[in-house]
């Protein structure tokens, strides 16, 4: 008895803790959420100096975002090693750090042996390299999209492209972080801490542009660039490139997940049981005999 009962408890305690942690884990914060990545083709062999370069730069980035919203390191070695992180303008310093802390570990994975790594967080941006990009402007675009067509309401486009030109509004000073928002129209630019002012300017001004013709009277409409990136949202409906309909379909992956493994754990409980039943009758009908 004992030798079924025993391994049939610890099951069932497993199962209720597994169950019990996914049920619990909270979902990543919406500054965590996954925009774009890339890594440059080129690998590094294992174990290399290269490697070494790389691992101190993504600790310098994961310690400098605990204090400061933007960094930039140069790694001297065999082979020169540049890097940088960027946080949106609104993040508290631990909120950054814990972006990027975020970014640089999903870089490791992503980006294995890559010589170069980026990746874009609602929340931060990371990138390394041995090519030297550092206060290079680049308007590449790396990301567009667009929402769904609101229809024709002339209010709601008239406010859309008063929040965009806000956002693209120069006094001349240095802005690498805006947000604005006209009724239930939000609006977010950002730049990459290198680009001097005028590049930002100009960096976002193209953004903006792109957005007003490529996202035409979309609900939303994202664009980022290698550099900069201007992004807006009406009533809320931030779907931005999936940032509620990504959380939503966690959790529903989550719930449907619970559900399987409380399914799961109910039937091997139950054959648990009628098996050892069973013994326990056959045991009886033996004894008996
Ligand atoms: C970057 O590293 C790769 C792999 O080690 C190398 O092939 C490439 O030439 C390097 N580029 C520069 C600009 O150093
Ligand atoms: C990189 O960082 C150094 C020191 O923190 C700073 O002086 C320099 O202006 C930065 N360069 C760029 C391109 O941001």
């Amino acid at each position: 008895m004992a030798s079924t009962q025993t391994p049939s408890l610890i099951l069932l305690l497993l199962l209720l803790l597994t169950t019990l942690s996914i049920l619990t884990t909270p979902s990543s914060s919406s500054t965590e959420t996954f925009v774009f990545g890339g890594c440059s083709q080129q690998k590094y062999t294992p174990g290399s100096a290269y490697e070494n370069s790389v691992n101190s730069m993504l600790t310098s980035l994961v310690n400098s975002a605990m204090f400061s919203s933007y960094n930039n390191f140069t790694i001297q070695g065999q082979q020169t090693l540049y890097g940088l992180f960027q946080c949106r303008g609104d993040l508290s310093t631990a909120d950054c750090g814990r972006c990027v802390a975020h970014a640089v570990s999903q870089l490791g994975t992503l980006c294995l042996d890559s010589c170069g790594g980026v990746l874009q967080l609602d929340g931060c941006f990371v990138k390394y390299d041995n090519i030297s990009f550092l206060g290079v402007e680049d308007k590449t675009v790396v990301v567009k999209k667009c929402g769904p067509l609101i229809g024709y309401d002339s209010d709601a486009s008239t406010r859309r492209d008063a929040v965009l030109g806000y956002l693209g509004s120069s006094d001349g000073s240095y802005k690498p972080y805006r947000v604005g928002g006209s009724g239930d129209v939000t609006g977010v630019a950002q730049c990459v801490g290198d680009l001097s002012a005028s590049e930002c300017q100009d960096c976002l001004s193209d953004a903006i542009g792109r957005l007003k013709t490529d996202c035409g009277a979309a609900k939303w409409g994202d664009m980022f660039l290698a550099k900069c990136y201007a992004r807006y949202s009406e009533g809320g409906d931030h779907s931005h490139g999936g940032k509620d309909n990504d959380d939503d379909n966690d959790e529903e992956i989550e719930k449907t997940l619970a559900i399987l493994i409380g399914m799961i754990a109910g039937i091997a409980l139950l054959v648990i049981f009628l098996s050892s039943i069973r013994r326990l009758c056959d045991g009886k009908g033996k004894g008996g005999k």
